[in-house]
């Protein structure tokens, strides 16, 4: 095994929102992320399961192995120098975004409190995956790709790496990067680096930090964090979770970031302000606000263009007299998918996107 460096960020842990210490995850204050469309990576939100490895990029290789005619191992300084570099700017969003509403609605237990920053976005750079894919011969069998890391995670009494996988025809692969720069510098350790996957639109799980192998597989991965974790189950029982569908796309979900909930508000004009976003190959639409619990809606602007695998926010100015408002906050995308007004309740508070209610009190 690897060395590890320390998880806990302390530069991080002054600026974000921690969410636990060991292993280390942050969400970005929702007020920044109003502000800014690209977070910079001190802001940049972290989800970690288990230890950071500490990887020279020199050696470390990425194994392609599995059902193509030559498995074959490259390096990270080969991936550099041999495959085309690119930047795109993409959002990744952890499962948990928003789970702590989930939990107000129906408990969830054992797992992280996130509120609705476990999300950023950023400029990555590295090879295209399909350049990667394009130099493999793969057999007709295989239907997934199949991803493993570096990492040490802890779970149930035994020691793995983190992995998880993606279906091979799944068209987001089209814009799915191996990694190597966040923001214009080198991909730091704490966000997978050397190398990781950014594959936009889907849930962030699938975005292997400190990649060390794909494989051209026939099943989706058998890794904890597929099979078991990152499922829609309803209860812990075995027979609930094995038949429970594995997580995919993001869900089209929008969220008030600004007035904050301990903002004084005075009456008269009051500008809100949040972010929307959806998955796969879906665009956002638009995003209303009603006062009314849901009888009118009115449509806010949005301020980022529309762009694929990337978050747009949103603003409206409304009149506010004084008094006490229950906000409504949804969004629809360009596929006509929109949020529903109540939550889908599952044990582990995965993909919370109904209708956000947020209290405003203005004096
Ligand atoms: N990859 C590894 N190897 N280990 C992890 O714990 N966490 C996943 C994903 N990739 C994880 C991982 C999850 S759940 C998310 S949401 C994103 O990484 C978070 O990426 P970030 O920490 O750069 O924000």
């Amino acid at each position: 095994m690897r060395d590890s460096l320390p998880s806990f960020d302390l530069a991080k842990s002054a600026t974000m929102q921690v969410v636990q210490a060991e292993p280390f995850n942050a969400g970005t204050p929702l007020a920044e992320l109003a502000d800014s469309y690209i977070q910079p990576t001190s802001h940049f939100f972290v989800r970690t399961h288990g230890t950071i490895p500490s990887l020279d990029p020199e050696t470390t290789t990425i194994h392609v192995q599995g059902l193509l005619a030559q498995p074959f191992g490259m390096s990270i300084t080969e991936i550099k120098q041999q495959l085309p570099y690119i930047e795109q700017v993409s959002t990744l969003q952890c499962a948990g975004n928003r789970r702590q509403e989930m939990h107000a609605y129906q408990p969830i237990y054992g797992e992280l409190p996130w509120g609705a920053n476990g999300l950023s976005t950023a400029t990555w750079g590295g090879a295209p995956l399909r350049a990667l894919l394009e130099r493999c011969e793969i057999e007709p069998a295989a239907l997934h790709l199949v991803f493993e890391s570096y990492d040490q995670v802890e779970r149930h009494g035994q020691t793995f790496g983190y992995g998880g996988s993606i279906p091979l025809n799944e068209p987001m692969i089209e814009h799915s990067l191996l990694a190597y720069t966040m923001n214009g510098a080198p991909l730091p350790a704490l966000h997978g680096g050397p190398l990781r996957l950014v594959i936009p639109g889907i849930v962030g799980a699938r975005s292997v930090k400190w990649l060390r192998s794909i494989e051209l597989s026939a099943e989706p991965s058998h890794n904890y964090f597929q099979r078991r974790a990152y499922r829609l189950a309803q209860s812990s029982e075995p027979e609930a979770w094995q038949t429970a569908p594995m997580l995919h796309e993001l869900p089209v979900n929008a969220v008030l970031c600004l007035p904050t909930p301990d903002q004084p508000l005075t009456a008269g004009t009051i500008t809100l302000a949040g972010y929307a976003i959806t998955g796969g190959q879906a665009l956002v639409e638009r995003v209303e606000i009603s006062l009314d619990q849901g009888q009118t809606w009115q449509s806010a602007r949005l301020i980022d263009p529309p762009t694929l695998g990337c978050w747009s926010r949103w603003q409206i100015e409304l009149e506010l007299a004084v008094g006490a408002y229950q906000c409504w906050v949804r969004a629809t995308d360009s596929l006509g998918q929109q949020q529903p007004e109540q939550p889908a309740w599952n044990v582990k508070g995965y993909h919370h996107n109904a209708i956000q209610r947020v209290r405003l009190t203005v004096c």
